[in-house]
């Protein structure tokens, strides 16, 4: 009996490196058998700054999850974080002779006359993705093989990367024992894992909002039609909190996490922390003070990501329906409510979905980009997958005020719970009980259906 393909994912951030093994099985549902997460070393903004210590950490992550899938990893995709990559919209015509049908090649011709952009030669073309076609000015063709008509065009979203980080990240997998097999940009990964089929009709903005690096994709009719990546994360929050409350990085990133809003309104206005500082010296600070040293990094993200749509697109709020916020630090609480506030769009937590297997552990936003690198290679027949069966919405979706853009699906599952975090030198003077929450992924399986 053939053996089900096996596709990999090796999604290298700067706060862990994650292994995601993925089993296609013959009806086309996707398990994931194997998982290793290990912190990162050796990077830096998603570009390798040792490559010794880099390719230890892919090792140790590619390692564990072998050992708990019992499959030999070979192949990898990787992840590329926007910074390094350059994305253009390219323009690409065909003739078609009269009375003749349009072919694939064609299509393929349309799409190599727009790739005939002259790119710096520093660049290497990550990925091509033809957007929809226009057949004798009709807009909004899919597929247009099959049509009539004497002129094809189409546009094309080419994202190239740098070619040094990029002969980097290679010879660091390679060192560690694997070949990459292909690179993928983050928020393109990002969005295969969380776009809903609903989406896949509509203009949604994807944001994954990483340690280091927040990755931003905007995908059009479930295209991706634009990419940007702001140098900024929720490694610069922790930073700040280090800073202002003079504590060392892990326990500033304690605070963040167990106590921390990025909205003052939703802080705790009962609790009261003691913070011992690196120094020894104790001071209090109120939940509330805590959030307004958190929110100003968060809203310049925001407002950064906003400012990249504006120029590019126009206002976010008239070229898209929605935003996903994924990522491990999209996990702050009230982070949604502030992207609502700055988008004046809907948004809703994005978290992997259309799979099967080890979905406890793989669920999480800041899994985003690992599952995606899967669902990303499972389509590389030289097609994207992003008409995965997705049917059922998995999360809390904060709708946007009143007369602000389209309402989103209505909500099944409270968010998930908050990661716990260890103890730490703050200790909260008054603390109400965490709420319990639940998976919301469990059990959810992606179908394959029509690939695009
Ligand atoms: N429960 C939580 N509350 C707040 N922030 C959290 C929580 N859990 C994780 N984070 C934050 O998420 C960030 C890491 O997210 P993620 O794992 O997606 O990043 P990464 O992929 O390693 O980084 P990058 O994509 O920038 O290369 C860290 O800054 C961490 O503080
Ligand atoms: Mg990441």
């Amino acid at each position: 009996m053939k053996d089900n393909p096996i596709i990999v994912g090796l999604d290298i951030g700067t706060t862990k490196i994650t292994t995601v093994i993925g089993e296609v099985a013959p009806n086309g549902t996707v398990d994931i058998i194997g998982e290793g997460s290990v912190p990162s070393e050796g990077m830096k903004r998603g570009a390798v700054v040792n490559l010794e210590r880099a390719t230890h950490a892919i090792r140790q992550s590619v390692q564990k999850a072998e050992r708990v899938s019992g499959v030999r990893v070979e192949n990898v995709f990787v992840s590329v974080a926007g910074n390094h990559a350059k994305a253009i919209t390219s323009h690409g015509l065909a003739a078609i002779r009269r009375n003749q049908e349009i072919t694939q090649a064609d299509v393929d011709r349309s799409i190599e006359n727009a790739r005939a952009v002259p790119l710096d030669p520093n660049l290497e073309i990550i990925h091509t993705l033809p957007q929809e076609y226009v057949v004798d000015g009709q807009e909004g063709i899919k597929n247009p093989v099959g049509m009539h008509g004497v002129r094809l065009e189409v546009d094309v979203h080419i994202v190239a990367g740098t070619a040094g980080p990029l002969l980097n990240l290679r010879r660091c997998v390679q060192e560690a024992g694997v070949k990459v097999e292909g690179f993928v940009l983050h928020a393109l990964a990002s969005g295969l894992a969380t776009l809903e089929a609903a989406e896949q009709a509509q203009t949604v903005i994807v944001i994954d909002m990483g340690g280091g690096t927040t990755d931003v994709g905007v995908f059009k009719r479930g295209n991706l039609a634009h990419s940007a990546c702001i140098p900024l994360g929720g490694e610069h929050v922790t930073a700040d909190l280090a800073h202002l409350l003079k504590l060392p990085h892990e326990e500033a990133e304690n605070v963040k996490r167990k106590y921390g809003a990025a909205v003052p309104e939703l802080a705790d206005p009962d609790l009261t922390l003691e913070i011992t500082t690196a120094s020894g010296s104790t001071h209090a600070i109120s939940a509330f003070e805590l959030s307004r040293i958190i929110k100003p990094r968060l809203a310049e993200i925001f407002g950064m990501i906003r400012d990249e749509i504006d120029q590019a697109l126009g206002p976010a709020e008239l070229v898209a329906q929605g935003v996903v916020l994924t990522g491990g630090a999209s996990l702050l609480r009230g982070t949604s409510e502030l992207a609502r506030d700055r988008f004046r769009l809907p948004v809703r937590p994005g978290r992997p979905r259309g799979i099967g297997g080890l979905t406890e552990i793989v669920s999480g936003p800041a899994h985003s980009g690992g599952v995606g690198l899967v669902l990303y290679g499972i389509g590389q027949d030289g097609k994207v997958p992003l008409s995965v069966f997705r049917d059922q919405p998995d999360t809390q979706a904060v709708p946007a005020k009143k007369g602000e853009g389209r309402p989103t699906p209505p909500a099944e599952a409270p968010p998930a719970p908050p990661v716990q975090a260890p103890p730490v030198a703050a200790a909260p003077k008054k603390e109400k009980p965490e709420k319990a929450g639940g998976s919301l992924m469990d059990r959810v399986r992606g179908i394959f259906k029509d690939w695009l």
